[in-house]
């Protein structure tokens, strides 16, 4: 026996968004979920969204089937529905097009939606605890669209420049960015850690290729709970021989441009979805030294000594004085991992510098010029009290021809979430881990 659903044709033979670009009076197939249902006297209509646009379509009793009228009114909200109709102009259906159906049937029918007005107002993290559903939404999915565009744009730039793609374990044995934040596992026995940056596989890389880039994901046991920490984050880093810092902040700008560029210009829709206007910043960025940015900080009220890093407060301080990202420059050794070079003339400031998002986003990318020096980087790792031992192959690099070489990592968690202008992190990540969340 074929029941009503059987009977109806598979294939779909235009996307929403395809269906969206068709002419008035086009046949068309349709498939997808149902995001809303609403009546106006005798016209059912629903708004279908397929990941590539949402499109209304309007179903009358006399028109259709009865199998066909009976299944539109049952489908739920996320249910997954299919449909024939032929699209028309309307200035009042949003995108200025609608679909009147001819037939409908249901796919795969869904149960009652649980985010619900009130079930989101009675918890806070509800959304988050939700969230395999919840990003169906409008909002969520513009911010992974430009997540991935951020992605694209980068990929484009670092190839267009001469870097290679590379890859790096991500279980390790050694630190990047100091003890605090390992995360350890046990590896057969052994001790191990989950990565916290690639930037030693990076400088190991940079031998042999001269200019190489990454992108994965770097783990931080940050017992923060702050608006910018995630745990599991993607980081992009690059590295380049033959370079110095000025050469490094070169290509963090342009690196940044030509994202904001690439989502101003692609993604104009979503920006707007999530109600963001954002400005291209213009090359050079701004620069402020490491102490301009304490006197700043220390104005607004955000004291701290001379040599510590920035607080995170003091930091959204001075981001806010900004309209595009900065460079504040300079930071004192006591404030950086021990790979970091220092100025000629003073060993206490490094070749070094933090790239920070304006209105008060705060710290993107961190990056700077390394130690290429055997000897140099022998004596640092003893002045610090470091284990040499775990350092061994990251020293041995620099017995084997090593030149003057800076890279920097730029999170792309952190740029998304100031590119979309977004409160917290977490909506900057599909499936977001922090400290009180491993689910889903
Ligand atoms: O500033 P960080 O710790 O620098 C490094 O790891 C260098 N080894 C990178 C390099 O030079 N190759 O991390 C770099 C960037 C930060 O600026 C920030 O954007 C992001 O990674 N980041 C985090 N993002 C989300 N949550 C966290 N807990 C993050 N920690 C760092
Ligand atoms: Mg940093």
């Amino acid at each position: 026996m074929t029941t009503h659903q059987e009977a109806k044709p598979r294939a779909r033979t235009h996307t929403v968004r395809q269906a969206l670009d068709s002419p008035a009076r086009t046949p068309v197939a349709i498939m997808g979920w149902i995001a809303t249902k609403s009546s106006i006297g005798g016209i059912k209509f629903a708004m279908i969204r397929d990941g590539s646009g949402y499109i209304q379509v309007a179903s009358k009793r006399d028109r259709v089937s009865p199998d066909a009228f009976a299944d539109f009114e049952k489908a739920t909200r996320e249910s997954v529905v299919g449909l024939s109709g032929v699209v028309r102009e309307d200035k009042r259906a949003p995108g200025g097009k609608e679909v009147s159906v001819s037939d409908f049937w249901i796919i795969s029918l869904a149960d009652d939606w649980p985010i619900t007005r009130s079930a989101v107002k009675s918890s806070t993290s509800f959304l988050y605890d939700k969230r395999h559903l919840a990003i169906r939404g409008k909002k969520a999915s513009a911010i992974i669209r430009i997540r991935s565009e951020i992605i694209y744009a980068t990929f484009d730039y670092f190839v267009k420049n001469g870097f290679t793609l590379i890859s790096a374990p991500s279980i390790v044995q050694n630190a990047v960015e100091g003890g605090s934040t390992l995360f350890e596992i046990n590896y057969f026995g052994r001790k191990a850690y989950l990565s916290q940056s690639a930037q030693f596989y990076e400088e190991a890389a940079l031998a042999a290729l001269g200019k190489v880039f990454i992108f994965q994901p770097a783990f931080r046991a940050e017992k923060s709970k702050t608006s910018k920490h995630l745990t599991e984050f993607w980081m992009i880093e690059a590295e380049q021989a033959f370079a110095g810092q000025e050469e490094n902040m070169k290509l963090q700008e342009n690196l940044v441009k030509s994202m904001a560029l690439r989502v101003s210009e692609n993604r104009k829709e979503d920006l707007a979805t999530l109600g963001r206007s954002l400005k291209v910043p213009e090359v050079p960025f701004p620069r402020i030294t490491y102490d301009e940015a304490r006197e700043i900080s220390i104005r607004k009220g955000v004291p701290f000594e001379w040599g510590d890093d920035l607080p995170t407060e003091g930091e959204r301080e001075i981001s806010k004085e900004f309209d595009v990202p900065f460079f504040v420059t300079g930071y004192p050794l006591s404030a950086r991992s021990f790979y970091h070079m220092t100025e000629e003339t003073n060993d206490k400031i490094t070749k070094s510098a933090d790239l920070i998002a304006p209105e008060g986003f705060g710290e993107i990318a961190t990056g700077g010029q390394r130690i290429h020096d055997y000897n140099l980087l022998t004596k640092r790792i003893q002045t610090q009290d470091l284990d040499a031992e775990s350092f061994e192959w990251y020293l041995e690099l620099r017995r084997f021809g090593m030149p003057e070489h800076a890279g920097f990592g730029i999170g792309a968690e952190r740029t998304t979430r100031w590119i979309c202008g977004l409160k917290h992190i977490r909506g900057a990540s599909l499936f977001p881990r922090t400290i009180s969340r491993l689910k889903p």
